[in-house]
């Protein structure tokens, strides 16, 4: 790689195993808008409960669908993985199916295979449908039984097209954050008895899985959240807590999904869940491992006394992302060739589901909207995943979060992810630096040369 200075890198070309897909990644909830079309998700009553900002319009991707098509044409990516929404393909339960709802997602799923782009369909991107909620939600195990017919009816319909599906984007954050913290819609502070919804989350990945195969999907995997965790300090009590936590962020989805079992740490917590047949459910084999990476995290003892026995401290000496995250795409590398030597056998080909940075950088002179920063970040993580692949590791895949700048949870929109700026208020679309950058990538590799 030749670099002249941050974000000047230079006809960088990653080395590659032939075939990987580099494509871009985005979510329904964040940038389709349209929100008269579908009906409410946890997210709408929480953002009006909390002050946030409201994800009806998003980046109103519903109505610029074509345009958005030819953008991503544009980029050149040979993958997009996007979600499809629940709450708009099934507004009023589940015996019911909205036509509109369903009629744009086989419209988005024409016009990628039209450009050469092959979708990856993602089910549930923490967009549960509010009536789910109003029942309970995922602490509900009826959710579990609604969530596999709503699989099922989404490739049914799409599954002559889309070869790759995900069932639950996640889980780890949308347990943690939505159901212990509360930081996340539905906005529950449960604490370990958030648990629950972590066990029913796998079942409803294993269920999902089992229902994508019987309407005939070639290919189903996963899109897990992974963060390597740094004890704070060598004080038994750092080290203590930082496993706890590195049981419940990566082992606790990781382990049921590829192994049956739960990390031992987590068998007091989650043992009188289980009912029989459970693990061996969630268990399915997968055709792909899709693990989505931002950075590592520094985790320390919490307080006597405090709610959770951990808390996070700032990863000092790196870069940092507008969100504060710490750069270190070496983490990335280690994490893979660690899961590789770990899982061995019962590890499938792994994909990239997820990586990205935050950077507010806006239009300067002349209208460029010069995201260097960005550009670092990328070709950082695309390198870490081209030596863990020269080590051996089987990667097949990189998906950029995101396409376009979007509606970012509790970040509302200050938090820009995408290739693509998007002005929220005229909702124009322009392409920032990383997007030229990532084309130019995407062209040198040798499938486009050929
Ligand atoms: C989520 C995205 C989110 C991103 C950055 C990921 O875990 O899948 O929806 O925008 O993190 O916060």
């Amino acid at each position: 790689m030749s670099r002249r200075s941050s974000g000047q890198v230079t006809g960088y070309v990653p080395q590659l195993p032939p075939g990987f897909v580099l494509g871009v990644a985005s979510s329904a909830l964040q940038t389709e808008g349209a929100a008269g079309g579908r009906a409410e998700t946890v997210w709408d009553p929480f953002v009006r409960r909390t002050g946030g900002d409201s994800p009806a319009v998003a980046a109103d991707h519903y109505h610029h669908v074509r345009g958005d098509l030819a953008l991503l044409k544009r980029l050149g990516v040979t993958g997009y993985r996007f979600s499809t929404s629940w709450a708009r393909v099934q507004p009023d339960g589940p015996d019911t199916v909205d036509q509109a709802g369903l009629d744009f997602y086989d419209r988005l799923v024409d016009g990628l295979l039209e450009a050469g782009i092959a979708p990856m369909v993602t089910l549930h991107h923490w967009d549960l449908p509010q009536r789910l909620e109003d029942d309970g939600g995922w602490l509900n195990r009826a959710t579990i039984e609604e969530f596999a017919d709503y699989a099922y009816v989404m490739a049914d319909r799409l599954g002559d097209r889309v070869a790759s599906w995900v069932p639950v984007n996640a889980p780890n954050v949308e347990t943690m954050q939505g159901y212990a913290t509360g930081q996340h819609a539905p906005g529950r502070r449960l604490g370990l008895d958030s648990l629950h919804v972590a066990h029913h989350l796998l079942l409803a990945h294993g269920r999902a899985t089992v229902a994508l195969r019987q309407a005939g999907v070639v290919a189903v995997g996963c899109a897990n959240f992974h963060a390597p965790m740094w004890p704070a300090s060598d004080d038994p009590a750092d080290v203590g807590a930082t496993k706890l936590f590195d049981a419940l962020w990566n082992g606790m989805f990781l382990e049921p999904m590829l192994l049956g079992q739960y990390p031992a740490d987590l068998m007091p917590l989650v043992e009188e869940l289980i009912q029989p047949g459970d693990l061996a459910e969630i268990r399915q084999p997968l055709d792909f491992y899709g693990v989505s990476y931002y950075r590592p995290m520094r985790v320390a003892a919490a307080e006597e006394g405090a709610p959770l026995p951990f808390r996070f401290l700032q990863t000092v000496g790196y870069p940092e992302t507008d969100a504060g995250w710490a750069v270190v795409p070496d983490a990335l590398r280690e994490w893979l060739i660690t899961l590789r030597a770990r899982f061995r056998n019962a590890l499938p080909p792994i994909v990239i589901t997820e990586c990205g940075a935050s950077y507010d950088t806006g239009p300067g002179p002349g209208g460029v909207i010069d995201d260097a920063a960005r550009v670092d970040y990328l070709a950082g993580h695309l390198e870490a995943v081209s030596a863990a692949a020269q080590r051996g590791v089987d990667v097949r895949g990189f998906y950029v979060w995101s396409f376009l700048d979007s509606f970012q949870w509790t970040g509302g929109f200050r938090e820009r992810y995408g290739l693509v700026h998007v002005d929220f208020d005229s909702l124009v679309r322009t392409p920032k630096r990383s997007y030229h950058w990532y084309s130019r990538v995407i062209a040198a590799q040798p499938r486009s040369r050929g």
